[in-house]
């Protein structure tokens, strides 16, 4: 399961004296071929973030620009989804989107939720405090009417409760951009991820950076907490 945040989209316009929602294209574009990598490269979960609870602070047009470009995406690339086996999922809070939007990702979820070859989730309204928040509700609310008692409460079980609870954990975090912080993803899912913070820009993620990223997680030695014998 590897884990992808997506970022750089600005600066790559910016760099080219465009307006920041060209980047947000260009990106877009990507993704497809990333997802296409996927069952070369041993990659059976596929999560990308592509909007944080803390991307609201944005200005007024680059929001409305990415829910247009998030609503068109999902539009243009259903078909191609689906014939590629790709099973998408969406993870965060529907509740502040609008309508439409959640129409599109709902049908989306149904209309591949045969396939099986990638299993691609897609982070939209996603923070990973709001989400522990959202499923800490959801336990208390169990607790309350006396579906589940406090002292049944163990590791396994907040994250049925978290928006992934249909996912493993993320084996690898990758970051693009240069910037090394998690900015609010995946928290409790990645205890035990490996990360990899690289400095191309998302709209210059190929295929081969990712490949070459993939390689290197290969090579590392995953101990969680034991000693090799
Ligand atoms: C990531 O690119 C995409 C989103 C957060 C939606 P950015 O828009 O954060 O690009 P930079 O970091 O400003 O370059
Ligand atoms: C993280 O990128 C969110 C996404 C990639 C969707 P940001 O660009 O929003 O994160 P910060 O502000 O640099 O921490
Ligand atoms: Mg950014």
């Amino acid at each position: 399961h590897v884990a992808i945040i997506m970022d750089g989209n600005g600066r790559w316009a910016q760099m080219r004296g465009r307006p920041r929602l060209m980047g947000h294209h260009a990106g877009a574009r990507r993704v497809r071929e990333i997802v296409e990598a996927c069952p070369d490269q041993g990659v059976k979960y596929l999560t990308i973030f592509a909007f944080s609870t803390e991307n609201w602070k944005r200005t007024q047009t680059e929001v409305a620009g990415l829910m247009k470009l998030f609503r068109r995406y999902i539009q243009r690339e259903a078909r191609n989804l689906l014939a590629n086996g790709v099973r998408v999922r969406f993870i965060g809070d529907r509740v502040r989107l609008d309508d439409k939007l959640v129409c599109l990702m709902d049908e989306l979820e149904l209309l591949t939720s045969q396939n099986e070859l990638v299993h691609l989730t897609v982070a939209l309204n996603y923070g990973g405090r709001d989400e522990v928040t959202r499923a800490t509700q959801r336990l208390a609310h169990d607790v309350g009417t006396g579906k589940l008692s406090p002292a049944d409460v163990g590791d396994e079980t907040l994250p049925k409760y978290l928006d992934t609870y249909f996912l493993p954990d993320p084996d690898l975090v990758i970051r693009t951009s240069g910037e090394a912080r998690i900015s609010n993803f995946l928290l409790w899912q990645s205890a035990y991820a490996e990360y990899e913070f690289i400095d191309t820009l998302w709209p210059d993620f190929t295929p081969f950076v990712f490949a070459k990223v993939l390689s290197g997680f290969k090579a590392r030695d995953r101990r969680f907490g034991a000693v090799q014998a």
